[in-house]
Formats: C-alpha cells, structure tokens, sequence
C-alpha cells in the first residue's frame, strides 16, 4: 500500500495554486447529465472522486472527453441506463448526486447507496425526502435506492429540509431543474459549491435563485442546452495549505481563490497569529510558527466548515495555551485523527463533541493511518511540523480530494515523497 514519508521542520515558502473544488466538481459532472448536449467544464481537479465519476458517467453512456489538464466536455445526449456500475458507486459518496440528476431526466433511477469517508453515520433521509415531495416513489432495498414514477406525477414542490444538508439540497436541485412548475427548497444549505451548482446550471439554462441564500428556488425548465463553465476554487484545499503553513512557520501565497469564501478559516488562523493578507484572488498567510489557542466550533457555511476540523486541531496541537474544539456537524469526526495526533505527541481530550486541546512545543514523527480525507490532510500538517520522520498510511484518502500534493508541497520546500511497498 502507498504512504507518504515526510521529514518535518521544514518551513513552507513560496507560492501554491489551488486547483477546482472538489465538492462542487462531484455535483456540476452529474448535473451535466440533465444538459441534452455538449457541455466543458473547466478547472476540474485531477483527484481520484472526479476520475471514478467520470468513469461511471461514462458507463451510464455519457461520452466524456479530456482535451486538455483540467478541462472536462460531456455528452449526455445518448444515455443508455439509468443503473449507474454499482461497484463505482460505492466507491464515492458524492454518487449519490446521480439519484437526482437521473430522475430530473429519466423519471427513474436505481443507484447503490454510496460509499466515500465513513467518519459519521451519514443518512440520506433528507435526500428521499425531497425526492418524494417532487412525486417519486422511492425504494431502498438491498442497498440500493430506486426511484420511480408514474407519467405526469413529477413535479416542483416545496421541501423544508429538517437538518441543513449539502447533500439534500444539492440532490433536490438536480432533480427539481427539470420537472415542471416550481420547486422551493427551505432551510437549504449555503455553501460555495451550492452556489457554483446554480451558476453552472443557470448558464445551461436553468431557472435557479436563491443559491447561497437559506430559500433555493427551482422553476423548472424542459430543457438544458450546453455551454462552458469553469468550476470555482476549493475552499478546504487552500484552508488545508493555510493551515499547513500556520502550523509549520512560513511565508506563502495561495493563489487561485475567492478571499470571501476563505473568511471563516482565515480569521481563526489570524486569531492564531498568523498573518493574513487578502489580495482579489489570492491570500498571503506569513508564520513564525508560533500561534496560540482559540475557540472553534464547526457549522454549516458561513461557519467555520466541519471539513477543516482536523486541520485547525492540528494547528490549536502547537498553539501556546489550551484550545476549545467544538464539531457541531458529525460528531464523531474527531476519532478519525485524534489518537494518531495524540501518538505525535499531541494533547487532546475528548468529551463528547468537544475537544480540549493543550499545545505543545513540537510534535514528533510517527507512523500513522489516515482514516478519512480531511483526517489524512491533517496527519500530512502534522508530519510537516513535526521533529523527525512521520509515516502516513491510507493515502487513498487523501488522494480522493487533493490534486498534486506531494509536488505543490514539495514546490513550497516540504520534504515529503510517495512511497509504493
Ligand atoms: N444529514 C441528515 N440527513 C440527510 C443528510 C444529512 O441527517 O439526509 C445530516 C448529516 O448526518 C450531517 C449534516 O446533516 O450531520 C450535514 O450533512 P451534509 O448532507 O451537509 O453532508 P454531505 O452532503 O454528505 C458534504 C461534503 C462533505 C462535508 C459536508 C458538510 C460533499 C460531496 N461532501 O457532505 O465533505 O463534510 O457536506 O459540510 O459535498 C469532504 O470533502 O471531506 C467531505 C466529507
């Protein structure tokens, strides 16, 4: 199995470009399937989740094409089954993202339940509950979901969603663009990659406002034609690479982002003590290294995000002082890092969705397992700061939503390297 060997100590200078965002990637590919024609998608992260995507829309009969580094152009317009590869679809979490998309389409869909991070208990209620409120029946037998519906019965409807869900509000966007009448989704989430879903299906001709707002509203529209789209810069990636610079000391600009999206995350690492600078689409963040504690508590966005948890601990790790780390999102995030960190040297208390977290001057290498992606950035800051060799094992993880790793890190002067056994 690969691993990554890093030798810590090193500080991070230079610059780094963030690639596209990974989470509004795997919704913008399967929205391709409701444009009845050719679309391009530009900045597409190279990441494992987008390439099992593109394979299994390719299967369902979509021609997919790569001209060049980044760039995507789909043709939905012979799509031959609305079963997508089951084994392809366990592999991702964001698959599930084909239920709405088929069903906008086809009225039918039977997709596996999907795999992806397994770092919580992650239903999907909120998901078939939409969808039934837009007229379809909905099965779930032997891990599956099938959808189904009688002629004429899909239509807008409105959903209030009971927790606020990325997923769901997603998922119901896909499904609703193309029945007819309006569809009102209530409580819905407001992250970027929302937003960048709306734009990229509103410059296929959708009728999509609110995107960004809690009210999402859908007037549905027969038809999607092609264009082109460049998907936005992710978020979490250049959180990871701020944090990562907060924690080893350095001096680094991160290129290729939206300043506005990065605010939640940057104003806690500048509470910290690093130095921030926000430029229109860029961010210096400058180190000594020494940062000291503060108080996060994860939320949905414009909230600090649920997906930098593990990287900001890593960070609070080798603050002076003791840090409070609050998970409002899943509640059991924190077992997917926590004891690696603690076998590093980190101090760390857990009771229930709060870590107390107590710095310490240096963390030291060790040989750990990466147990989800964010977990996996994490235990990479760690071993990027720490006094000796770190080993970092289930790289699969990180690989899933991190483009170029090794070579943007060791471009900023990191000393870490990809091992095959
Ligand atoms: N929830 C329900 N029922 C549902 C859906 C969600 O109870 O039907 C709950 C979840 O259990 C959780 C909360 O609602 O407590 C929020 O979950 P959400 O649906 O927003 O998460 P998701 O759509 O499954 C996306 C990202 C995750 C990110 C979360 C939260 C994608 C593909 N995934 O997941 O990203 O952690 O939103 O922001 O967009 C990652 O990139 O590493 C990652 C895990």
């Amino acid at each position: 199995m690969a691993r990554y060997e890093i030798t810590g100590g090193n500080a991070l200078c230079g610059e780094v470009t963030i690639s596209g965002a990974k989470n509004a990637a795997v919704a913008i590919l399967p929205a391709a399937i409701l444009v009845g024609g050719k679309c391009r998608v530009e900045n597409v992260p190279d990441i494992s989740d987008v390439r099992i995507l593109l394979e299994i829309l390719r299967d369902l009969g979509v021609d997919v094409a790569c001209p060049e580094p980044g760039v995507v152009e789909l043709d939905s317009t012979e799509i031959k089954s609305t079963t997508p590869n089951p084994e392809l679809v366990r592999k991702m979490r964001a698959s599930y993202y084909l239920m709405g998309a088929l069903l906008s389409r086809f009225g039918q869909a039977n997709v596996a339940l999907p795999g992806g991070c397994n770092f919580a208990s992650r239903p999907i209620d909120q998901h078939i509950k939409g969808f039934r409120a837009l007229g379809a029946n909905v099965e779930e037998a032997d891990d599956y979901v099938n959808l189904t519906s009688d002629p004429e019965t899909l239509c807008g409807h409105r959903v209030s969603l009971d927790v606020v869900s990325v997923g769901a509000t997603v998922n119901i966007m896909l499904a609703a663009t193309l029945l007819p009448g309006q569809t009102v989704i209530e409580n819905a989430a407001k992250e970027p990659h929302i937003v960048d879903l709306a734009n990229f299906l509103n410059t296929m001709g959708a009728r999509i406002s609110g995107a960004g707002t809690d009210t999402v509203k859908i007037k549905g529209v027969e038809q999607l034609f092609g264009g082109t789209y460049a998907i936005i810069p992710d978020q979490i990636e250049a959180g990871t690479y701020l944090a990562a610079v907060a924690a080893t000391g350095g001096d680094v600009l991160v290129k290729n982002v939206i300043p506005k999206h990065m605010d939640c995350i940057t104003s806690k690492l500048a509470e910290m003590g690093a130095e921030i600078t926000n430029f229109d689409d860029a961010i210096r963040v400058r180190s000594s290294g020494r940062l000291h504690d503060t108080t996060v508590k994860t939320r949905p966005y414009p909230g600090f995000p649920t997906d930098m948890q593990a990287q900001i601990c890593v960070c609070m790790s080798l603050a002076k002082g003791v840090s409070r780390l609050t998970e409002s999102v899943y509640e059991t995030r924190f077992f997917g890092y926590c004891t690696e960190l603690q076998s590093m040297g980190a101090e760390i208390l857990i009771n229930g969705k709060t870590a107390m977290i107590t710095g310490c001057e240096r963390l030291r290498g060790a040989e750990v397992t990466a147990r989800d992606l964010r977990a996996g950035a994490a235990l990479i800051i760690a071993g990027l700061a720490a006094e000796g060799v770190t080993t970092v094992r289930n790289i699969h993880f990180v690989e899933r939503g991190y483009e170029n790793i090794i070579q943007k890190l060791t471009a900023l002067g990191a000393q870490i390297r990809r091992l095959d056994d």
